[in-house]
C-alpha cells in the first residue's frame, strides 16, 4: 500500500458529525469519499420500495443481492443509486432511517455492503487515490488494517440538536422536535451498538474524538494531522508498508 493508497475508517454514532468531518477530509486530500451508511440505507430505500417487511429478515436476506447499487464518491458530486434511481434525498427520509437498522443487521446484506465497500476503494487505489471510509464497523471489520482509525462521538443531546437541524434543513425550514430525535437517535444507537453481527464498537486501536465541545474545523484538522502523520509514516515504510 503506498501513501496515496491510504484508508481513513471514522466510525461513531448517527449524528456525531462523520459525514461532515469525512467529506473535508476526502475534499482536503483528494480521497474518494465512502458513505457506508448510504449503501445500507440504498438497500433499506429498495426493501420498502418492493413492499418487503424490513423486519422479515429472511425475505430480506433472500432478495438482497437483487437491486444495483451505486455509490459516487467524489464529495463534490455525491449522491447513491438503486436500479439507476437517484435515491440521494429519499434515504434519509424518516421510513427509510426506520427500516436501516433491521435490513443492516441482516448478515447477507451485511456480506454484500462489506464486499461493495472494499471493491469501491480498491478502485480507488487502482487510480492512485486513498479513501475516507465512515460507518460503524470500518475500523472493526471492513478494513481492519486501516492506518487511520477513528471514533467519533459526541454527547446524545448535541447529535440530536445537530440531526434536528439537518432534518429541518431538508424539510424547508419546518421545525423538527429534539426531543423526538433524541428518542430516535437512542433507539438506533442501541440497535446499532447491540446488534449481534459488526456491532458499533469503539476499538483499542482507534483514535477516540469527543467531539461535543469541539467545532467542526477543530475536528477535521485533529484527523488531518493523523492522516498526514500515517501518510510520512508509510512513505518511511516503503511501498508495502
Ligand atoms: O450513518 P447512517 O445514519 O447513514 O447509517 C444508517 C444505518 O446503517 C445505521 O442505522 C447503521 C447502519 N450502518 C451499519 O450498520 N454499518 C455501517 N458501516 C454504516 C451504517
Amino acid at each position: 500500500m503506498s501513501a496515496t493508497e491510504i484508508v481513513v475508517a471514522i466510525d461513531g454514532p448517527a449524528g456525531s458529525g462523520k459525514s461532515s468531518v469525512s467529506k473535508a477530509i476526502a475534499a482536503q486530500f483528494d480521497f474518494a469519499y465512502v458513505d457506508t451508511g448510504a449503501t445500507y440505507r440504498a438497500m433499506a430505500w429498495w426493501v420498502l420500495a418492493e413492499g418487503i417487511d424490513p423486519t422479515d429478515a429472511e425475505t430480506v436476506a433472500a432478495r438482497c443481492e437483487e437491486p444495483r447499487i451505486d455509490l459516487a464518491t467524489d464529495p463534490a458530486a455525491l449522491g447513491v443509486r438503486v436500479d439507476g434511481v437517484d435515491v440521494s434525498r429519499a434515504i434519509r427520509e424518516a421510513d427509510v432511517t426506520g427500516a436501516v437498522s433491521h435490513v443492516s443487521a441482516v448478515p447477507q446484506v451485511r456480506a454484500r455492503m462489506v464486499q461493495m465497500q472494499r471493491d469501491i476503494v480498491a478502485r480507488a487505489a487502482a487510480q492512485g487515490r486513498g479513501s475516507v471510509v465512515e460507518g460503524r464497523d470500518i475500523a472493526s471489520v471492513v478494513f481492519p488494517n486501516a492506518p487511520v482509525k477513528v471514533f467519533l462521538t459526541a454527547d446524545t443531546e448535541i447529535r440530536a440538536q445537530r440531526r434536528a437541524l439537518e432534518d429541518q434543513e431538508r424539510a424547508g425550514g419546518a421545525v423538527v422536535d429534539v426531543g423526538s430525535t433524541v428518542a430516535g437517535l437512542e433507539q438506533r444507537d442501541a440497535l446499532d451498538s447491540g446488534r449481534a453481527l459488526s456491532p458499533l464498537t469503539r476499538l483499542a486501536d482507534a483514535v477516540h474524538i469527543d467531539a461535543t465541545h469541539l467545532t467542526l474545523p477543530e475536528v477535521v484538522a485533529l484527523v488531518a494531522d493523523l492522516v498526514v502523520s500515517a501518510g510520512s509514516i508509510m512513505r518511511e515504510n516503503g511501498p508495502h508498508g
